[in-house]
């Protein structure tokens, strides 16, 4: 296991990565299991992929853990994944914070569940000055709705006179978004065989490497996520350049 680690090029280890976490309900129907015991041993990847990825010197990880369209599942399984959820922050946040992982939240968590907002409002501010990992847990979230909202705000900027209509740039909306101060990710990582980015990030992953894998959720450990990176490693990131231009600036 610590071999595989070597394998990775120290020089070209990307900063941020996202995950999109599917395959929880599949994988526990392969078992025999019901869902909610899917995503609970999908936690289990969740903190695994911390651990490994703190090992490697990724600095942070975006989780979809629940989407705005994920309120449409059965009530049963909702309610199962909320108190998931704040048993994996009550758990986790003490051995978080001496790790110096920060914890962070994207999405309109105050629709969430009292205990949920509770939970995720104290470990957030306890990491809040961790420096060695940000983890991000995209809760509620719809990046549609993020980037509306982003344009409500600098419309209104405009209106009030605070700011020009030229001084709305790439750089402006980015800072109106909830990852404002987040780089964006550099590879995205969708477990679970489906080829599609579902309303997630979909500004921020402009100039991303897609990761896709037929492993499930909760099979995704660090020997799959150490071969997700190197598959990243030896894609060439061009951005609109040809691959001699790149290598001129080498
Ligand atoms: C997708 O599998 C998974 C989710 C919608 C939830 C992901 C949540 C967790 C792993 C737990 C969250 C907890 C923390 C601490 C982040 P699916 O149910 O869509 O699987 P399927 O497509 O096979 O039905």
């Amino acid at each position: 296991m610590t071999n595989l680690l070597t394998q990775l090029e120290q020089t070209n280890i990307p900063k941020h990565v996202a995950f999109i976490m599917d395959g929880n309900g599949r994988w526990a129907k392969s078992q025999g299991q019901h869902r909610l015991f899917g995503h609970a041993e999908g936690v289990l990847s969740v903190k695994e992929i911390i651990k490994t990825a703190r090992e490697i010197g990724i600095q942070y990880l975006t989780m979809y853990a629940f989407s705005t369209e994920n309120w449409n599942r059965p009530a049963e399984e909702v309610a199962g994944l909320m108190d998931l959820l704040v048993q994996a922050i009550t758990n986790e946040t003490d051995e978080m914070h001496e790790n110096g992982v920060r914890l962070m939240t994207i999405g309109d968590i105050s629709a969430l569940p009292e205990s949920c907002v509770v939970s995720l409002n104290e470990a957030t501010h306890k990491t809040r000055e961790n420096t060695n990992l940000t983890l991000v847990l995209a809760l509620n979230y719809s990046a549609r709705s993020e980037i509306t909202s982003a344009c409500k705000r600098l419309a209104e900027e405009v209106k009030s006179g605070l700011i020009s209509l030229d001084q709305i740039t790439e750089d402006s909306i980015s800072e109106k978004l909830n990852t404002s101060g987040i780089p964006d990710p550099e590879l995205l990582i969708r477990t679970s065989g489906e080829c599609r980015i579902s309303n997630f990030l979909l500004w921020q992953l402009s100039y991303t490497e897609l990761y896709f894998t037929p492993v499930h959720w909760p099979d995704f450990r660090k020997k799959e996520f150490v071969n997700a990176i190197i598959a990243y490693q030896q894609r060439e990131r061009r951005f609109g350049k040809i691959s001699e231009q790149l290598n001129d600036n080498k």
